[in-house]
């Protein structure tokens, strides 16, 4: 069982009936019921311009839990317990807002929240200024008697101005501290251990630098398309889904120095320095040193896919990019001059999302070419998802007379009996403890955004062209190039 922390408070979801909350924040507060995580005193107010009463709120609720909990059947005596705790305010317009706080000064006597309040907004990006706004008009949060927060989802602006305008709005009502931003890829098990990997064991880090490390890989691929978010995708992009935020904040954490604590600050002033030591790619360098590309029909598992221009909700003449891959660098003591390739892309073969760190070859081939000619470098594959593990190729002997040289692999695989939590599960409960570790402050927002913005400002100006791949293979030719000029290949994962 967890320890409980300071976790009573009102959770008050805006979306409350959305796809978010549905799939992923009640599935997460059920599981920390079930393990006993949740305060008793906790209440949960979900909220939207929809009329609903308490009980059709819970309803929707329970539908969609039985559709996405983590475990099956749901425990319906745990649900009861954690449904009546559930109350529906509308916040369509200002006299909701007023109910809201009503209803929250209530639950801090009727069901003990200490005056506690955690505002999550799991709507639609366009929503969250006004939300801000009327939380900041109606006191909302300074009306908390006990301490309040905002949690907020990604995509977090839209560029390095949007960003800023956001944070400020936030910062008008919330300090930077009682600021959570949510990257979900924080949460995952398999990424908070790249933390421990690096920094609980010793044998690594002698080796964790540009004299010893080749280049790194880091891949996160999907063979999903947009699937019913093609409005959002459209204006997103491959970039601003996932590279701006996920895969720049894995660079950080297998690039950054060793923290002094686990602490937030800590952690996240390592990780910035990181972020800030990133090589700017200028506009007019998009063409050597990022490729964007988008899908076009093909095979996924001997299934026909159609291609992103086909998918419902996407203009047939759309050029959003369903592709990244980029050439960075950092500009620092440890990693001068070492490339860290990073791709992500929509209907690739199959889900993996891994850090590959390839070492430099032995300095002198002593059994000749010939004996040597199967042997690779020697990686470290982190694979975050799936097959969660760890694994290192070495160069064996063939057993035979003579001398033959083959990469083989030494595998962990990431299976404790324990069972992993859903990133939310740890991202909720670390927001309800105030623990902010795990979450993005913002300078590394901006800083992500100082990097992401002039790659797309060249794209804009039409430095570079946005080639085609098909569905089910792993991106297009340009990409391939993008390495083969350095003479390198991408890993095939
Ligand atoms: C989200 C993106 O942040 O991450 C999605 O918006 C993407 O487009 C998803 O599919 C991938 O997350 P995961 O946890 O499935 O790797």
């Amino acid at each position: 069982m967890i320890e409980v922390g300071e976790a009573s408070s009102a959770f008050v979801i805006f979306g409350g009936t959305g796809d978010l909350s549905k799939r992923k924040l009640v599935p997460a507060l059920y599981q920390l019921a079930k393990q006993g995580a949740l305060s008793p005193s906790l209440a949960i107010v979900g909220t939207s311009r929809t009329h609903l009463s308490d009980q059709e709120f819970r309803n929707e609720l329970h539908d969609a839990l039985v559709r996405h909990s983590r475990t099956q059947p749901i425990d319906e005596a745990i649900w009861d317990a954690l449904a009546s705790r559930m109350r529906w305010v509308t916040t369509a317009n200002d006299d909701g807002y007023a109910e809201l706080g009503r209803v929250l000064d209530h639950l801090a006597v009727e069901k003990d929240t200490q005056g506690n309040r955690l505002f999550y907004l799991a709507t639609p990006p366009s929503a969250y200024i006004p939300i801000i706004t009327a939380i900041g008009r109606h006191s909302l949060a300074s009306a908390a008697s006990g301490w309040k927060r905002i949690v907020i989802e990604k995509p977090f602006g839209s560029d390095l101005t949007s960003a800023r305008a956001l944070s400020a709005a936030l910062s008008l009502t919330f300090s930077e501290a009682e600021i959570f931003r949510i990257d979900h890829y924080l949460g995952k098990e398999t990424v908070q251990n790249i933390l421990v990997l690096r920094f609980a064991n010793s044998i690594f880090e002698p080796l964790w630098n540009r004299r010893y490390i080749d280049h790194v890989q880091i891949t996160v691929g999907e063979c999903l398309g947009v699937e019913e978010r093609a409005n959002y995708y459209e204006q997103a992009g491959a970039m601003r889904d996932i590279v701006q935020n996920h895969l720049l904040q894995l660079l950080a954490l297998v690039a950054m120095e060793p923290p002094a604590s686990f602490g937030a600050d800590a952690v996240r002033d390592e990780k910035v320095k990181v972020l800030r030591a990133l090589r700017p790619i200028h506009p007019d360098e998009v063409a050597e040193r990022a490729v964007r590309a988008q899908y076009g029909p093909g095979y996924i598992e001997g299934q026909r896919t159609a291609g992103y221009r086909q998918d419902e909700g996407v203009a047939p003449t759309s050029d959003t990019e369903t592709y990244v891959a980029l050439k960075c660098f950092i500009d620092n003591w440890r990693w001068q001059d070492t490339p860290f390739y990073l791709r992500t892309g929509k209907r690739l073969p199959r889900r993996s999302t891994e850090i590959a760190i390839q070492f430099h070859g032995a300095p002198h081939q002593m059994f000749g070419r010939e004996a040597s000619a199967g042997l690779e470098p020697n990686t470290l594959v982190l694979r975050l998802q799936p097959d969660e593990g760890i694994s290192l190729t070495l160069g064996a002997k063939v057993p035979a007379q003579g001398v033959r040289i083959r990469s083989v692999n030494m595998e962990f695989m990431y299976g404790f009996d324990t069972g992993s939590p859903d990133s939310y599960e740890t991202l909720v409960l670390d927001a309800l403890q105030g623990d902010a570790t795990l979450f993005m402050r913002r300078d590394e927002a901006e800083e992500q955004w100082s990097f992401v913005d002039p790659i797309l400002r060249g794209w804009r100006a039409g430095n570079s062209t946005l080639p085609r791949y098909d569905a089910g293979t792993w991106g297009p030719t340009e990409a391939d190039l993008l390495v083969a000029r350095d003479g390198r290949a991408w890993r095939k994962p």
